[in-house]
């Protein structure tokens, strides 16, 4: 399992110094868990995780490194199954370089639905100026052996946080790796506070 982002970790400490002893753990909703690495960084801090994703092989995973994380078999292009303000903090990560944008206009808003206000919500995704982008084609190179395959521009995001405020945007650029023909990586990392 790869390490969790610094983001996550940091979100993770910061959560857990504002919990109160003898008060219940903020709750966090993981979307697109994967094989769980940030349930487990988060649950290790004190959290209380709730993991989403629609593959099985997901909540395989998860129950073997997080054992008893509650888990919703959910695919979110439809609605996330849960109440209006359940959340203190949603994380979305490394998930919209593999989601569709016509999914952005519903799924974002419903992040935000979900989290209460004063809550966080942290997302990553990959901007078009990416070097493993194919300028023509618009998609992921099919010549790198791993990658995004969607791209998303702030102008195609930032419209559907409209229910909070954008606290903090980074540019992450990395070289691509063994390829520095290419331009660098170009990840964007947003952490949105809601109104
Ligand atoms: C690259 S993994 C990231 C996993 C995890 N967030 C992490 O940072 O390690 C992307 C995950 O998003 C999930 N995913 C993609 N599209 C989804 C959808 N429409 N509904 C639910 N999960 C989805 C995939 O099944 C996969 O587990």
């Amino acid at each position: 399992m790869r390490d969790p982002a610094e983001d996550v970790v940091a979100l993770a400490a910061e959560l857990a110094a504002r919990h109160v002893p003898g008060t219940r753990a903020p709750r966090v909703l993981d979307v697109g868990a994967g094989e769980g690495r940030h349930v487990v960084a988060l649950g290790d801090a004190g959290l209380d995780v709730v993991a989403l994703d629609r593959e099985v092989a997901s909540a395989r995973a998860i129950v073997e490194v997080a054992p008893g994380t509650e888990f919703a078999l959910h695919d979110f292009a439809h609605p996330l199954p849960y109440a209006p303000e359940s959340f203190a903090a949603v994380v979305l990560w490394s998930v919209l370089p593999h989601a569709d944008p016509a999914l952005l206009p519903a799924l974002l808003p419903d992040c935000g639905r979900v989290l209460a206000h004063g809550g966080v919500f942290l997302v990553n995704f990959i901007d078009p100026r990416d070097g493993r982008r194919d300028p023509d084609t618009h998609a992921r190179r099919a010549d790198l052996p791993r990658g995004p395959d969607h791209f998303h521009a702030r102008a195609d995001v930032d419209p559907h946080l409209w229910w909070g405020q954008i606290a903090d945007a980074r540019l992450m650029r990395a070289p691509v790796g063994g390829r520095p023909d290419l331009d660098p990586v170009a990840e964007w990392r947003l952490r949105v506070v809601k109104h």
